[in-house]
């Protein structure tokens, strides 16, 4: 079964319009320029609040009523955003309540854009009100395909609204004061806490040493499981607003990929469909972009995404804003449908003339013609677009492999004290997904929740929280034939960060067969070796230090005190294996290892292609789509696997044929298998 995220025929093709920043007389141009680039969706009111509401009781939709029937009498589908993204000055003025705190303890004041205090009832009043008051006076509209609440929410927030709010998410966590102190681990450093009120929150003036440095780990992680349930509350409230008048239009808002703070795991169970903004620079790996393509996916349950934003050319806030060369849009945005969107959206329509976003790319430029390079690439993705038709829309991934990307372990990791500060989680998640990536294996980016029985192999690099339960889904999935891997700093803590005490790693060490005695942590210039099938590669950051409990090592390190003893193991149990990888490695052995898993598992690239070839598979009922994306400066040949159509020009080609894809190229073969 597969479904369309939204009331689309064709892969939805636009982005961000702000046309209430420029004299109306100048709208239809816009209009004209943008159909010749076949733009047929627009995101509009992404920051209007403030025009919207220019006091406390007044609200004034003239404005956005003439560019809400703009877009419908030039039969553009709508993505109608709320703009409670940045409130305005005369609410920051009157009610100085929804300025935010920052982790120094600084009160702002008015100024830049997602700016508001997520606990703040005043927020929460105006916005939820906004949301209400747009979708009653827009419900009307059949050409709103979706809502798109706020804009890239994120930040935090310090203040003594944020404090009392704390006190509140706390005892709903922990119900009374003797289970948050045992969770908090309080008797450390005198930190017991006698009353609700002695709670304050965990900043600079407190507990953190910088922001992303801790002493109290626990109220570290907790702050920020708090903070981003409070954001999703803002989302929530404005979603059920919205719902109230127009329950059929899915509510979405704009991700940012791999963010840090916002645990968008959770927040994808309460989101319609999942949308986000792709800002890769050129120096980016296309693995890296790829991850967070998937991760998205992953977020939204697998299901396809929307590409809300990117840049037709150039960002603005790079140190260095190099121009997308020619053709990489293009490649870029098939690579965001290969991994499972169905829209390919741009910020920003139209370059605006003042302020930080002026040199941003746009489809129009401030030429304000047709005659442009970027003009004509938008143009032409557009009509091969309209070509496709409803192709592709709804079809999903094929990954037998998951690698687990956990938010929660993300902060607990990261914050950890020890034993390196270049242990980074993120860091060590992307060497494994690099590896898989380039050999062409689908990846599906789960949490700790997700059930992994569909899986024949499942990586779970730094599984250093390990929550209630994720150790009896492994334990079942490799007992019924599952190959599981994990890494050093894996099953030390609770879901409190609290030490798992009997021995590393934890709940994990039966499964694993090992037991963890000690962990080194080198120095960027120290290094140790190892060899594992023939070839010596190097351990680096840290070199667990354990001890075969029924394993079977199969690697040592070959030098310092530890030489000799076990880097790699593997533990057969039950009908499945359970790979330990004691130390960080380089490119090749992450290469070497997947491509050993993959193989014992019969696990298979989407096509056998050359390096910088990316070979991603997306399958409908019957349908399969195979995107051949090109990232080379030259051209290569591919191996095709099936008979099969190339939906861009027609092109039938043979099974076993070899097909030549152009520098940058972009070939999406089509066939069906019963
Ligand atoms: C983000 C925002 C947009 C715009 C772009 C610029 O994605 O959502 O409003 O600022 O960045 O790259
Ligand atoms: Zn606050």
């Amino acid at each position: 079964m597969w479904e369309k995220v939204w009331n689309h025929q064709k892969i939805a093709y636009g982005g961000d319009y702000n046309p209430e920043q420029w004299p109306e007389d100048t709208w239809e141009e816009d209009m004209r320029l943008l159909k010749l680039a076949h733009i047929d969706t627009l995101t509009l009111n992404v920051f209007s609040w403030a025009a919207l509401q220019p006091s406390e009781e007044e609200y004034r939709f003239e404005k956005l009523d003439k560019i809400m029937e703009l877009a419908k009498k030039h039969d553009m589908k709508v993505c109608l955003a709320t703009s409670t993204g940045a409130h305005p000055a005369w609410m920051a003025r009157k009610y100085p309540e929804i300025l935010r705190t920052d982790i120094t303890g600084r009160k702002h004041k008015f100024g830049a854009r997602h700016n508001s205090c997520p606990n703040s009832f005043v927020y929460r009043k105006y916005s939820v009100r906004l949301a209400e008051k747009l979708a009653e006076r827009y419900q009307d509209y059949n050409n709103i395909v979706a809502w798109h609440i706020s804009n890239e929410y994120g930040g935090e927030c310090y203040c003594e609204n944020c404090e009392k709010a704390f006190r509140v998410w706390l005892k709903k966590r922990y119900g009374n004061l003797e289970e948050l102190n045992r969770a908090w681990n309080t008797s450390f450093w005198g930190h017991t806490m006698y009353d609700w009120e002695d709670i304050v929150l965990p900043d600079q003036r407190t507990e953190h040493i910088s922001e992303e440095q801790t002493v109290a780990q626990t109220i570290s992680i907790d702050y920020r499981r708090f903070n981003s349930d409070s954001i999703m509350e803002c989302f929530q409230m404005e979603y059920e607003a919205v719902k109230k008048y127009t329950p059929d239009i899915p509510v979405t808002t704009n991700l940012m990929g791999a963010f840090k703070p916002l645990d968008y795991h959770k927040w994808g169970k309460y989101m319609d469909f999942i949308s986000w903004d792709n800002y890769p620079s050129n120096e980016d790996s296309i693995s890296k972009t790829a991850l967070n393509h998937d991760l998205m996916r992953g977020v939204g349950g697998g299901k396809p995404f929307i590409l809300m934003e990117q840049t037709p050319s150039q960002q603005n806030w790079q140190p260095f804003n190099a121009l997308k060369r020619p053709g990489v849009m293009r490649l870029w945005s098939y690579q965001a449908v290969a991994h499972g969107s169905d829209a390919v959206m741009f910020f920003q329509m139209k370059r605006s003339i003042g302020s930080c976003e002026k040199y941003h790319g746009a489809v129009i430029s401030h030429a304000g013609h047709e005659h442009t390079r970027v003009f004509r690439e938008v143009t032409e993705l557009g009509a091969e677009l309209e070509k496709l038709g409803d192709e592709i829309l709804g079809s999903v991934g094929t990954a037998q492999v998951a690698l687990m990307f956990d938010w929660e372990n993300w902060w607990a990791v990261d914050y950890s004290a020890g034993p390196s500060v270049n242990l980074k989680y993120y860091d060590e998640i992307l060497k494994y997904y690099t590896a898989l990536h380039e050999q062409n294996i689908a990846v599906d980016l789960v949490s700790e929740e997700t059930e992994l029985s569909q899986y024949k192999l499942v990586i779970a690099p730094v599984l250093y929280m390990t929550k209630p339960g994720v150790d009896v889904r492994i334990r079942e999935f490799v007992a019924q034939g599952g190959t599981f891997v994990t890494t050093f700093f894996s099953g030390y803590v609770d879901e409190n960060d609290l030490v798992i005490i009997g021995g590393y790693p934890g709940r994990l060490r039966d499964i694993l067969g090992v037991w963890v005695e000690e962990i080194d942590a080198l120095p960027e210039t120290k290094k140790n070796h190892f060899v594992y099938q023939g070839e010596t590669y190097s351990a680096k950051l840290l070199c667990d230090i354990m001890h075969l409990e029924g394993a079977q090592a199969l690697a040592e390190y070959q030098e310092d005190f530890y030489a000799g003893t076990p880097v790699i193991t593997c533990n057969s149990f039950g009908k499945g294996e359970a790979y330990y990888i004691g130390t960080s490695s380089e490119k090749d052995f992450y290469a070497r290892l997947i491509c050993e898993l993959c193989e014992k598992q019969n696990i298979k690239p989407a096509a056998k292609a050359p390096a910088g070839v990316e070979a991603v598979e997306r399958v409908r009922n019957h349908e399969h789509y195979l995107f051949l994306l090109n990232h080379n400066e030259e051209q290569k040949e591919v191996i095709v696997p099936e008979e099969s159509t190339d939906l861009l020009t027609g092109t039938i080609y043979h099974k076993e044929e070899s097909l030549t894809l152009a520098a940058k190229g972009v070939v999406i073969l089509k066939w069906f298998e019963e």
